[in-house]
């Protein structure tokens, strides 16, 4: 990454422009549906006094002929720290990356995964780990290319809102019918 572009972290000035950036990465990855925040909530997660979210963004320095406000965002990283229980160590998870396309291939990606790889060692985290759809080859390659391992054996669980609520509203009758019919396929099994 050469010297025109700059990692800082998030202020409230980029929010407009990180969720366009935000749109652009659901986009490339299909899940456009998915996207149902605001960017104030955004703003909230990132820079609100109880939000345990970080962001980094990638800044491309106006040159020194351009108005000193053309400076633009031309990349993002979104984390926060997680814990994992074996170690007894919080962990860094990345939950977004993202450089946008005409800005690719000029180790803008890889200068923000040192970045926070250097943010981890800072925090005596004992692993940095993230989640990449299976069909994204070319981010799969970069991460291998940096040492990141694509682990075989682990699944992506998750319990969408509406999953959140049913299961917390769940009565303890229809527990106890779960498990009775649980009971009762394992007997016949
Ligand atoms: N000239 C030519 N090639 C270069 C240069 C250079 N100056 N600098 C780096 N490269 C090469 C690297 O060696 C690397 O090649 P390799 O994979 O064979 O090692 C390749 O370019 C890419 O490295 P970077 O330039 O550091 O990566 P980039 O800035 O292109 O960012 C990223 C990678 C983030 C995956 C980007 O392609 C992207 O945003 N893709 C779309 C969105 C996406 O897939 N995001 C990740 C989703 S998963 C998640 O968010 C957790």
């Amino acid at each position: 990454m050469d010297s025109r572009y700059q990692i800082r972290p998030v202020q409230s000035g980029d929010i407009d422009e990180l969720y366009v950036m935000l749109r652009e990465l659901a986009e490339f990855e299909k899940l456009l549906d998915k996207l149902v925040g605001t960017p104030q909530e955004m703003a909230q997660a990132l820079l609100g006094g109880e939000g345990t979210s970080r962001g980094l963004v990638v800044e491309q320095r106006p040159d020194k002929h351009a108005q000193p406000e053309s400076s633009v965002l031309v990349a993002y990283a979104i984390y926060f720290e997680n814990y994992s229980s074996f170690m007894c160590r919080r962990g860094l998870y990345l939950e977004d990356i993202y450089v946008r396309p005409a800005h690719r291939q000029q180790g803008i990606g890889s200068a923000l995964m040192q970045h926070l790889a250097g943010i981890a060692v800072e925090r005596q985290c004992g692993r940095m780990e993230w989640a990449v759809l299976d069909w994204n080859q070319n981010a799969i390659d970069v991460y291998e290319s940096l040492g990141a391992t694509v682990m075989p054996d682990w699944r992506l669980v998750r319990l969408e809102q509406a999953g959140i609520a049913a299961l917390a509203s769940r009565s303890k009758a229809s527990r106890s019918k779960a498990s009775r019919s649980k009971a009762s396929r394992s007997q016949d099994a």
